[in-house]
């Protein structure tokens, strides 16, 4: 049986991710693919729960540093119980954001050394890359009081401050600029339909599906 796909979708807050991502995942099993939608962090019962403690409180409540490793902790567990049996049996899976959220948020925007990110990334990700990222551009004041005006949000990373989340939207896009074989920008201040699209577009163009 041949590995299945693996989508992350990233960017910074109230760009519309989620929204596009059910989109995503209901086009791809309407052609009758297996298609796993999760989420980081999160995804699996035990990265759950870190996210509990990770995403509340107050900003200052976790270092950068110690983020990471509560990032990378939950993120081992996501993979070990969900992603990798899932890509093991042919299955699609769409991940609400992965590595590339450590990078720009614990790195770019929150200063942790690149080099422990990438050490993580070595022994923690292994082989399990994204086949395809899709970077979801948004301007930061606009998406910022999207995200904080959910209910239930929990606020923790909304809470840490413009210059922050301007740093945020720089790093996202240096990755996506050193790594265009992986990632595809998408600009996400259009209408929820012409996003859809190029959303779409990006798939089709670099994972044909054949089923
Ligand atoms: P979201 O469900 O609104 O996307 O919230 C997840 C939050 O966690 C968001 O503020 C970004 C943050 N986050 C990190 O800081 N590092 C990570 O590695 C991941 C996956 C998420």
């Amino acid at each position: 049986m041949t590995r299945g796909r693996f989508i992350t979708f990233e960017g910074g807050e109230g760009a519309g991710k989620s929204t596009q991502l059910k989109r995503l995942a209901a086009r791809l099993e309407g052609l009758g693919l297996d298609v796993v939608a999760t989420r980081e962090p999160g995804g699996s019962p035990g990265a759950e729960s870190i996210r509990e403690l990770v995403l509340n409180g107050a900003a200052d409540r976790w270092s950068p540093v110690t983020e990471t490793l509560l990032m990378y902790a939950a993120r081992r567990d996501h993979i070990e119980r969900v992603i990798r049996p899932a890509l093991e049996r042919g299955a699609w899976v769409v991940c609400d954001r992965f590595a590339d959220s450590t990078r720009a948020y614990q790195g770019a925007a929150g200063g942790t050394d690149p080099a422990l990110i990438a050490a993580m990334e070595t022994y923690i990700l292994e082989d399990t890359r994204p086949d395809l990222t899709l970077i979801f551009d948004f301007p930061p004041e606009i998406g910022l009081k999207r995200a904080t005006a959910r209910p239930g949000a929990e606020l923790r990373f909304e809470s840490k401050g413009m210059a922050f989340h301007e740093r945020l939207r720089e790093g996202f896009l240096a990755i996506a600029k050193a790594e265009p074989g992986r990632c595809v920008v998408i600009p996400a201040d259009g209408a929820i339909g012409a996003v859809e699209a190029a959303v779409w577009a990006a798939v089709e163009a670099r994972l044909p599906v054949h089923v």
